[in-house]
């Protein structure tokens, strides 16, 4: 969504707002800006990259130790410099500037209210009524600190923010609910403190590795010299400092050259990562999940699973393994349809979140929506420690793929199947539904999967070559049977989110209820084969695309002896892999939408509207 820095030091915090924004561009690059007190409020946007806004600073000159940045993902208005952030409100000798992410809900009865007292609007933007609001506090007598700390009561909705007053020049104020922020607290090169706010980790580790994670309602003010939070309540609160182990590696592109390339060649060591703590062992315990899982795994009776995007894909792939192996029903739903409709909840139902960002905010409002009708044990598997899904979950797994930074999501989909597939034995070894012999042989497979996938990494060069062939095309049809008809989905969505290419997937069976009209000469049509049971009806559907002129490109199992011919292209890949092929067959599709993207000059770790992480509806 958006992304916020704040700084409040003694030397020039300029290009440390800068670059804290550009390792927080994937929340949003729309455009962006920056305001900072040195005897003056001064206030520099741009429409476009945090690149753009460097130079309007440049040309600016500005220079302060104490400032307020934002790289924006237009929700409320559209993108113009006006309504790019810090807004800005001023009058009776008072300027205030406010960084915002997130939505202000009740923004049109404040707005309405603000206008009554005099209040005059610049910007389409919910935030502005914040910067108005605060102002209204400012110059009745409030200190910002106070001021901010009253006006958060007022406010509906989700949001984090920062603010500065031009009557205190050393001080940042900022505040949290339902978006992240967290504070970082450094020492300058001159063994002076300095303290900082940002929306994560990666924007901070160029001055400090020593963070503390606001809570849910919390305002913290920042100075040089110090920090003091208060609680949703309002009472003196201390949150723990701890040290971020992300190291500063992690986040740099190093011999790549997209975030995306990079993210999906480290994706065998991200595997290994997540499966550390499982591959080492000679068999699986459910407290991998939690000190409660035992209990609350063993009295589940059927999984809902929530999820978006990408990690829907994922709930989708684990649906198969659980029903087939754990014996469990499962139901899989999109969280933004899920947190508005009727449902019925079951009892014994476990809730499964699953997210990378664990602030996705259709995600959250879901798992609090299936709380509220009862359905008390939750589990998230996520790729962020202390995020929101993570601290509002009962259970969690930690998926450990590192930041993931390119928008479309690589190593956090395979490490979540990964995960997923640990939760799968788990659940069939608590129900008495996976015998050791069958533990052993899963958990040797799982072993094997980092080496599996450096090999299907292989396959770049002949992908890279079909890519060639797809960049002019405009629509593209992928297929998949059974547990890989999610990665088909999967694989057209990675294509459509960063080539641009309408690409849409299809459960093979049902390519002549309807998709199968689409074919012909023009239209590429994808292939997720495995050699698994349902590998010959798979055939029989590649021969109604044939029969229909389609051109065929098919990734297959090296054991399902499926042979090129004229208009059919065939990659093998590996020999079957058993119930973890999924996780295998979805890196073809990654590196193909990747070189696709490149060959048709996309932004592929930026692609046009989207954004990282979806802090609002
Ligand atoms: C955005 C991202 C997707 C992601 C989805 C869910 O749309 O662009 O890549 O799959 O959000 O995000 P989450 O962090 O909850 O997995």
């Amino acid at each position: 969504m958006c992304g916020i820095v704040g700084a409040a030091a003694r030397r020039n915090v300029v290009p440390i707002l800068i670059e804290g924004l550009r390792k927080l561009e994937y929340r949003g690059y729309d455009s962006a800006g920056l305001a900072t007190l040195n005897g003056n409020l001064d206030r520099v946007r741009a429409v476009g990259r945090v690149a753009d806004l460097q130079t309007r600073a440049d040309q600016a000159r500005v220079d302060a130790p104490t400032g307020i940045a934002h790289t924006r993902w237009a929700t409320h208005g559209g993108v113009t410099e006006d309504n790019a952030h810090p807004h800005f409100s001023a009058g009776a000798g008072h300027e205030i500037c406010v960084v915002h992410n997130g939505i202000i809900e009740n923004h049109e009865a404040l707005r309405r209210r603000l206008r009554e007292q005099g209040y005059v609007f610049h910007s389409d933007t919910d935030t502005e009524v914040i910067a108005h609001l605060v102002h209204s506090r400012v110059v009745s007598g409030d200190t910002l600190f106070e001021a901010v700390r009253s006006c958060v009561r007022e406010l509906q909705g989700a949001y984090a923010i920062a603010v500065i007053s031009k009557a205190e020049p050393d001080t940042v104020v900022g505040s949290r609910r339902g978006s992240p922020l967290l504070l970082g607290v450094g020492v300058d090169g001159s063994g002076k403190g300095e303290n900082f706010l940002a929306s994560d980790t990666s924007a901070l580790l160029q001055v400090t590795k020593y963070v503390a994670y606001l809570e849910e309602g919390d305002v913290v003010e920042i100075r040089p010299d110090g920090y003091t939070i208060v609680d949703a309540d309002d009472a003196p609160a201390s949150r723990p400092i701890v040290e971020s182990q992300l190291s500063a590696d992690a986040i740099e592109l190093g011999q790549y050259s997209h975030y995306m390339q990079k993210e999906i060649f480290e994706q065998p060591g991200a595997i290994a990562n997540t499966l550390e703590m499982v591959a080492g062992a000679s068999a699986l315990s459910p407290e991998l999940f939690g000190a409660d899982a035992a209990e609350i795994l063993g009295r589940t009776r059927q999984i809902l699973i929530l999820a978006c995007g990408t990690s829907f894909h994922a709930g989708l792939v684990a649906k198969y393994w659980i029903e087939s192996i754990a014996k469990l029903p499962v139901s899989v739903e999109i969280a933004s349809e899920y947190r508005y409709r009727d449902s019925v909840a079951l009892p014994d139902t476990l809730v499964i979140t699953i997210s990378q960002s664990g602030e996705t905010a259709d995600t959250l409002a879901a798992l609090q929506y299936a709380k509220q009708l009862g359905q008390s044990d939750t589990l998230t598997i996520c790729n962020v420690p202390e995020s929101a899904l993570i601290r509002q979950s009962k259970l969690r797994f930690l998926t450990r793929a590192g930041p993931e930074i390119g928008v479309a999501s690589t190593k956090a989909f395979t490490t979540q199947l990964a995960s997923l597939f640990v939760l799968t034995m788990v659940l069939a070894k608590v129900h008495g539904r996976l015998d050791a012999k069958r533990e052993h042989e899963l958990i040797t497979q799982m072993r094997h999967l980092p080496a599996a996938m450096n090999h299907i990494l292989e396959c770049e060069p002949a992908v890279r070559h079909w890519a060639q062939r797809f960049a002019p095309k405009e629509h593209a049809l992928f297929l998949g049977r059974g547990v890989h008809y999610p990665i088909a989905m999967e694989g057209a969505l990675k294509l459509k989110e960063i080539s641009y290419i309408h690409a849409e997937a299809y459960a093979a069976g049902e390519l002549k209820h309807g998709p199968l009209a689409l074919v012909d000469r023009s239209m590429p049509v994808v292939v997720v084969a495995p050699n698994d049971a349902l590998i010959e009806k798979l055939k029989s559907n590649l021969q109604e695309v044939r029969a229909r002129g389609g051109e065929l490109y098919v990734f297959a199992d090296r054991d399902t002896h499926i042979d090129p011919s004229d208009g059919v292209n065939i990659i093998n890949l590996h020999d079957h892999a058993g119930p973890l092929s999924p996780i295998l067959h979805v890196v073809p599709l990654q590196l193909l939408s990747y070189h696709v993207s490149l060959a048709r000059g996309t932004d592929v770790d930026k692609p046009r509207n989207l954004a990282k992480s979806v802090t609002v509806e």
